[in-house]
């Protein structure tokens, strides 16, 4: 009997998190994120910067880089470079990225 609310708590804690997990939108893997886009940070800032013409990434919203992604994947954008790359993506690769991405700040310049 002594023991009940030492088990009782930890399955409240669990539930409650189930519940808070469930409320917010998925997200994707920030960590796997980080390292797909050591391909990306040659031609994007990761201060988000724009560097010539190659527009800055960095904290978006997460819905709207995935939406991107996606529009280069099926070829609705018109970029051969960003279509080739966001063609090997799959879905959890392009929310890992739109996690981390969206996740940086946008840092301000420094000249
Ligand atoms: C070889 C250089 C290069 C690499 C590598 C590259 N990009 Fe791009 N990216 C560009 C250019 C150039 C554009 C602008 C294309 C256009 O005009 O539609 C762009 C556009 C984008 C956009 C849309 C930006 C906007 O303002 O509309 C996103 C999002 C993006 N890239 C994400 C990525 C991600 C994620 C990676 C890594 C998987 C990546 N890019 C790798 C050159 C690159």
């Amino acid at each position: 009997m002594k023991m009940r609310p030492l088990i009782a708590l930890p399955m409240i804690a669990m539930a409650a998190s189930c519940l808070a997990a469930r409320a917010e939108p998925a997200k994707g893997d920030r960590a796997l994120g980080e390292y797909l886009a050591g391909e990306c940070v040659a031609c994007h800032q990761v201060t988000g910067q724009a560097s010539g013409a190659v527009p800055p990434i960095v904290a978006w919203p997460e819905d709207q880089f995935i939406a991107v992604m996606k529009s280069y994947k099926n070829k609705d954008r018109d970029n051969q470079i960003m279509q080739t790359l966001a063609g090997r993506l799959n879905t959890s690769e392009i929310e890992a990225l739109a996690a981390y991405f969206g996740s940086l700040a946008l840092q301000p310049m420094k000249n």
